[in-house]
């Protein structure tokens, strides 16, 4: 486990599994308050690349997507045994004690909310790529990944809510190098989000390169690959094979009932009325 704090402020516990921090809920013991506070001042660098995510909106397909934009360069410091290992979790450090000590470019994930990322990141030095997903499709992911991470429970889960996620990430949009992509747009057209992630980190992919990416992205062959596909977490904390579960659009009608539905728009509306974010929902 991770080392346990001296910090004066604790995390407030939720239950055996979950803890709340300044308004977030972390994972118990796979990080501290202390950890949290210092990725405040988490020096940034120029080439370090950001990917931020509400969980479950395809977090580990543009891990993979980024990670393998930056294969090419990969050197012997930089081949890792898989994504986790390449693009760790700025709020999960349990395993890296090397994230000051990396070479650049410096990969990172993080399901974090704008007020507890590094500040240096408003000096738009390094980037973010913000994966959104439709929160009908977003929310059924979770509820079945709840089941099958042995820490979760639903309705109990990690992070903030959705609506807060998204509407402080895209109102504080101007202060950031950030990209905003949708899950749906890579399910839609995978070769052209792969084409904008490589264009907005400043990377010129060759015809070759690119189809490479893509063909290392698509579902079935992201299942298969132990790199990307999440199957070295231990199956005491995750079942084998559900991090890549259906990765469709529209999953959300099988689960939803019509009442269900209605209230969600409901919600929906009241809360997004002044974010213009536009999603698919469903595809015929
Ligand atoms: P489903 O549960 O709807 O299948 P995260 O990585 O943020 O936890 O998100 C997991 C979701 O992304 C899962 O959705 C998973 O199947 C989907 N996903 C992961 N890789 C994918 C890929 N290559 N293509 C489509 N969806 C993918």
């Amino acid at each position: 486990p991770y080392v346990v704090s001296n910090h004066p402020w604790k995390m407030e516990e939720i239950n055996d599994y979950l803890c709340k921090y300044k308004g977030y809920v972390f994972a118990v013991g796979m990080t501290t308050a202390e950890h949290i506070d210092s990725l405040q001042s988490f020096e940034i660098r120029e080439r370090d690349v950001f990917l931020v995510t509400y969980p479950k909106s395809g977090t580990i397909w543009a891990q993979n997507i980024i990670a393998l934009i930056f294969e090419l360069d990969d050197t012997d410091e930089t081949i890792y045994e898989n994504n986790l290992e390449k693009m760790p979790w700025l709020e999960y450090p349990e395993g890296h004690s090397d994230y000051v000590s990396r070479p650049s470019p410096r990969l990172f994930a993080s399901h974090l909310t704008p007020a507890l990322m590094p500040r240096g990141l408003k000096g738009k030095k390094a980037k973010i790529v913000y994966v959104a997903r439709n929160p009908k499709d977003n929310v059924v992911s979770y509820f079945h990944f709840c089941h099958a991470w042995t820490s979760l429970e639903t309705p109990k889960i990690g992070g903030s809510s959705w609506f807060d996620h998204i509407r402080e990430w895209h109102t504080h949009r101007d202060e950031y190098s950030i990209l905003f992509l949708t899950y749906e747009d890579m399910v839609m057209d995978l070769r052209s989000a792969v084409v904008k992630i490589s264009q907005f980190l400043g990377r010129d992919l060759s015809e070759a390169m690119l189809t490479h990416i893509i063909e290392k992205a698509t579902f079935k062959n992201m299942k298969k690959d132990p790199k990307a596909n999440y199957e070295f977490l231990p199956e005491d904390l995750l079942q084998k094979g559900k991090f890549l579960r259906k990765g469709i659009i529209g999953d959300w009608k099988n689960s939803f009932t019509v009442a269900q539905n209605e209230m969600f728009d409901q919600v929906y509306q009241e809360k997004m009325k002044d974010i213009p974010f536009k999603f698919i929902w469903n595809i015929n």
